[in-house]
């Protein structure tokens, strides 16, 4: 009898494994033996499988993707942009490109606030044309197909602007975003402006005046956008709608080759940012802080994990606020900032009795020697080289100012510096000196555009939009795959959380936490917050399957998509 309920045991755990498995292969993102490239949009990456079929490179897939997020996604993507990219070469070579925004020629350090109260005014950084930085991303498309690219640049735009000509069908996650801005839109544009209309899911836009724009660049190239007819266009634009932008902050512009952050986690390095993002470096200092703990055997979003992780993000993000900037203004500590030693001290202090709270975590204690609306794409091309893109207008339609004539919104990536120290912006960040405003500086970033090598091989490329969530919607997918042994669709789909340092919260998607859980964290001493972010990050990620197969793994919590061959 007892045999008999043994046997029956087994069985019944051999066929329960047998479902999680199954269960587990019902959610692989798409496969392919090749090439990837997912994105935003349907449309994009579509544009971006045909230039790598066409014999295209990774480096001509990042141009034609850039430039199509313009046509399709203008809640993010715009040739008024900047963004950063980190790639790793088939040889294994690495490096990343900052065309990250400028402050104007004519910023200075208190031009929000208000001469008399000296507070901060209020949308100035974030609405219209004061609060546009000068655009890197054409110059960012240039200098990667200039040094990498191998098809002629008039090839790789003749689909954009084919696109852009036949026009882009709105889609239903597009038409509610459309209305929730229509309102803003009509505060910094005339009410004849192209997406002020009352767009419906399955209208086609077409973008007639961008495609004018792209065929003038396609024509004169990179020089068009910051010298040209178009630079001059823009700047009378801009001089009209109230902004300071001048030809001479266009004609310095130059995108900028940096070295990535680099280092390892168990068995795999991570190649990730470096400033003027923080992305890299705060990735670096929770993944290390977080390292010597048995997460796996924690389990996936447990009370233990959420509360390391919580602990680590605390701490990574209050330094963030006190040291990072644009390098080429300020000393950033960043060897220190990742040194085992360094971030054995901060988590120091960490308990997993019960939270510690933010007003008792300062940044850490380092003398500095002399000597601060997005989306992401990832592409795998054929030859093996990986290009991991964030590129942003920053918040929804960026500052809302569309121009009509060259048919691009700008950005508002002004509201990314510390208008004033102590107050937050609109992610709530809160920054310091290092941040703040000064001509021709680029603003701190949280973008995180990242590679993951294993066993010193191509393993995975991931990044995700989200302002301040970025960086732990980048940590928690890594963790996902490495931690929890999912695939990358799987680990692209998990519900997410966050913490920041201040406000002192963790933020929690709606769906997927259960109210135990958020109980046993209540009852240890943290604030849940798990109404207010409707989703966190909508991450784009590759994954290197051990077959050598390729899953791309495309958020569902947008329109987004893989496709490949
Ligand atoms: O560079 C940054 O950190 C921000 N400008 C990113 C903005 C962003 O991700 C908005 N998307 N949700």
């Amino acid at each position: 009898m007892n045999r008999i309920l043994l046997f029956s045991l087994c069985c019944l755990f051999f066929f329960s494994c047998k479902e999680t498995k199954k269960e587990k292969e019902t959610v692989k993102g798409l496969i392919t033996e090749n090439a990837m490239v997912v994105s935003a949009r349907e449309e994009v990456s579509k544009i971006g499988n045909l230039i790598l079929q066409q014999g295209g490179n990774a480096f001509d897939a990042m141009a034609a993707m850039e430039m199509a997020l313009a046509v399709a996604y203008p809640y993010a993507g715009s040739l008024g942009g900047g963004g950063f990219m980190v790639y790793r070469l088939e040889n294994g070579d690495i490096g990343s490109l900052d065309f990250r925004e400028k402050a104007p020629l004519a910023a200075s350090k208190n031009m929000y606030l208000d001469s008399i109260t000296d507070k901060v005014i209020p949308n100035k950084s974030t609405l219209g044309a004061m609060a546009v930085g000068i655009p890197g991303n054409i110059a960012g498309i240039y200098a990667s197909h200039g040094k990498y690219g191998k098809l002629p640049m008039d090839k790789i735009l003749a689909p954009v602007i084919a696109l852009a000509k036949k026009g882009v069908i709105v889609t239903e996650k597009q038409q509610l975003r459309l209305e929730k801005y229509r309102e803003s839109f009509f505060k910094v544009n005339d009410s004849t402006m192209l997406f002020a209309k009352d767009w419906k899911t399955k209208d086609t836009i077409k973008r007639l005046q961008l495609a004018k724009t792209l065929e003038r660049i396609q024509k004169n190239g990179r020089d068009e956008f910051y010298k040209g007819e178009t630079a001059q266009k823009l700047v009378d634009f801009m001089q009209k709608s109230g902004g300071i932008m001048t030809m001479e902050d266009l004609a310095k512009y130059e995108a900028k080759w940096r070295t990535p952050i680099t280092f390892t986690y168990d068995d795999l390095r991570v190649i990730s940012m470096s400033p003027p993002s923080s992305g890299g470096i705060c990735l670096a200092e929770i993944m290390k802080a977080i390292e010597p703990y048995d997460l796996a055997e924690f389990g996936h979003n447990t009370t233990k994990s959420i509360q390391l992780i919580t602990e680590a993000e605390r701490r990574a993000y209050a330094d963030r606020n006190y040291f990072l900037g644009d390098p080429d203004f300020v000393t950033i500590p960043s060897e220190t900032l990742v040194s085992d030693k360094y971030i054995k001290e901060r988590m120091s202090s960490f308990s997993f009795e019960k939270a510690t709270p933010s007003s008792e975590v300062a940044h850490g204690n380092i003398e500095i020697v002399e000597s601060d609306e997005t989306t992401h794409y990832s592409i795998v091309d054929q030859f093996g080289n990986a290009v991991s893109v964030t590129t942003t207008i920053n918040g929804a339609y960026g500052s809302k100012l569309y121009c009509e004539e060259l048919g691009f919104f700008l950005n508002n990536e002004m509201d990314d510096f510390s208008a004033k120290p102590g107050v937050p912006n609109m992610f709530g960040l809160i920054g310091a000196k290092a941040n703040s405003i000064a001509p021709e500086k680029r603003m701190l970033s949280s973008m995180t555009p990242t590679i993951v090598e294993k066993d010193g091989k191509l393993y995975m490329v991931v990044g995700t939009p989200g302002g301040s969530t970025i960086i732990t919607s980048v940590l928690q997918t890594i963790l996902n795959v490495h931690e929890y042994d999912m695939g990358m669709q799987e680990a692209v789909n998990q519900p997410r959380f966050h913490h920041q340092w201040l406000p002192d919260t963790v933020k929690m998607e709606p769906k997927g936490f259960s109210d135990e859980l958020k109980a046993e964290l209540t009852k240890l001493g943290y604030t849940i917050d798990a109404t207010n972010s409707p989703v966190i990050g909508k991450v784009e990620g590759i994954l290197i399957l051990s077959n050598g197969k390729l899953e791309g793994g495309a958020d569902p919590r947008g329109d987004d998509k893989a496709v490949g061959f």
